[in-house]
Parts: C-alpha cells; sequence; structure tokens
C-alpha cells in the first residue's frame, strides 16, 4: 500500500480536489481497495465523502471514537488525534489489503500535517498559479523536504493559455518536480461535488477528467503504485499491472 498526501500551507490551493480525484482515480484504476483520510477539521473531504453513492471507496477514521466535536476545538483535536494514528494504522490498512492511501490535510496546522507528511510515499502539493500562492510555497517545501518524503508540486485551477500558468511551473521547478500534468479551471469540480462526485465520473469525456487521468498516471507511477500503462483514460476501465497494492482486477 502506498500513501499520498496531499499538502499545502496555502488554504484553497486544491488539497481537498486533489484527494477526492486521485482517490476515485485509483479506484476506477482497480488498485485495490482505496482509502482515504481527512486530517482537516474542517471536513470537506469527509463531507463530499458523506454526499457520495457507496462505490466501496472507504473513509477511514483514525481517531478514538466518542471524542467530542461540537466546536472547531473539539474538531482540530480529532484531526490531530487522527494525525497522531496515521503512522501505526498504515501497516494495519496494508494488511487489510488496501493499495492506496489517500491522506487529505489542512493548511495551517503544523503538526497534522508533519505527522501526515512522516506517513507519506509521496506529498502532493497543489499550487494555483498566482504570485501569492507561489510566495507561500516555500514553507510547505521546507515542511516536505526536511521530512526527506518525495513531493511534487501540481499547478492546480490554471487558465488556458494563460503566460502565469508557464511562469509558475518555471518558478515552482525551482523548488522541487512538477507535474507535468496540469488542472485548468473548470465548474465541473464545483459541480460535481455536489453530488458527491468527480469530474472524472460527471463527464468522463470531458477535458477535466483527461486531465484528472494524467495526473493520476503521473503521480500512481511517481507513488510506485503502477507498473507501467495507466487504466483507460476515458473508462477508467482496471485493466492494469500494479505493483506496490495487490492487483484485485475491479476496485472495491
Ligand atoms: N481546478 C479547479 N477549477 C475550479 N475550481 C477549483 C479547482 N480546484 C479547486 N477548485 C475550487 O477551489 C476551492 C478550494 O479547493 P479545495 O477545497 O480543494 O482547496 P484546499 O486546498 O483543500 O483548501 P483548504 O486549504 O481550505 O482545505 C473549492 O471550491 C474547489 O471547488
Ligand atoms: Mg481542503
Amino acid at each position: 500500500m502506498k500513501v499520498i498526501v496531499c499538502a499545502s500551507r496555502k488554504g484553497g490551493s486544491g488539497k481537498t480536489v486533489s484527494a477526492r480525484h486521485l482517490a476515485v482515480a485509483a479506484l476506477k484504476g482497480g488498485v485495490g481497495r482505496v482509502a482515504a483520510v481527512d486530517l482537516d477539521p474542517m471536513r470537506g473531504l469527509t463531507r463530499w465523502w458523506q454526499r457520495r453513492p457507496e462505490d466501496g471507496l472507504e473513509l477511514v477514521q483514525l481517531a478514538p471514537p466518542n471524542l467530542p466535536s461540537t466546536t472547531h476545538e473539539d474538531r482540530q483535536a480529532v484531526a490531530l488525534a487522527a494525525a497522531e494514528a496515521l503512522e501505526r494504522a498504515v501497516p494495519a490498512l496494508r494488511a487489510q489489503g488496501f493499495g492506496l492511501l489517500i491522506v487529505d490535510t489542512p493548511p495551517a496546522a503544523d503538526q497534522i500535517v508533519r505527522l501526515a507528511v512522516a506517513a507519506a510515499d509521496l506529498v502532493l502539493v497543489p499550487v494555483r498559479p498566482s504570485p501569492d500562492d507561489l510566495d507561500a510555497v516555500g514553507e510547505t517545501a521546507d515542511l516536505v523536504t526536511a521530512a526527506g518524503c518525495p513531493m511534487v508540486f501540481v499547478v492546480n485551477s490554471a487558465t488556458k493559455k494563460a503566460r502565469l500558468t508557464g511562469d509558475a511551473a518555471i518558478a515552482l521547478s525551482q523548488h522541487g518536480t512538477v507535474a507535468p500534468a496540469i488542472l485548468h479551471r473548470s465548474d465541473a469540480y464545483a459541480a460535481s461535488a455536489l453530488d458527491g462526485l468527480t469530474v472524472q465520473e460527471a463527464d468522463p469525456r470531458g477535458a477535466p477528467a483527461h486531465e484528472v487521468a494524467a495526473l493520476w498516471h503521473y503521480v500512481a507511477k511517481r507513488a510506485g503504485v503502477l507498473a507501467r500503462e495507466p487504466v483507460n483514460k476515458i473508462t477508467g476501465s482496471p485493466e492494469l499491472k500494479v505493483v506496490g497494492g495487490r492487483a484485485r482486477g475491479k476496485a472495491g
């Protein structure tokens, strides 16, 4: 089982969007059981998952049950407890046959992010191509680099043909590896989330779906999830070779 952590100190960069789209891409791609862990006290991934039709994507609660969760402070404590449990949970989930664990993290809670990064095989850092977002990248990169974890930047919510997009990729490459797959800005991300879906489910032939497929292809290779060629990018059918997780043919 591989662990991919979506992390960025910058709020709204696309951590949760990336987490849910990669989780579904992995599930459709047949890497075996796919688990998601939501370490953000805001619980955006959890709420999306609760709206989602049951399809085998498993949301794993790592905090001890019955902790209070009324206030934001409560939820912060729950998220920290879950982050503290993550390292021990990884071998247990692996033993249960999970092929991939995707972890979403909050924008600014240092300790939670540190614990998540420590458990990661790959940290994915989404970055919007704006000067503000680029200025904030160094902090995240330092945190991940200090942990010695492989990291990849993903340019997210880019405008097609905008000069800023290319400039952003160049600026990011000075901090680390930039994924060759870019996610362009599309209302399809928010629209599909209303029903707990992803762009690849709402419109499998649309440009955002192809971009997500390309990102998954790249990220899976980087994380060591896939052996060679990816799933059929359009249908997501699971005729692929798998290493790192268990080859189970069908997800679920
Ligand atoms: N490529 C995109 N195109 C259009 N909208 C996007 C795109 N990526 C993200 N968004 C939107 O931007 C908002 C923030 O995205 P998301 O929640 O994934 O960011 P985040 O990094 O998880 O934020 P936070 O730091 O608050 O947890 C959401 O409303 C999401 O739908
Ligand atoms: Mg988020």
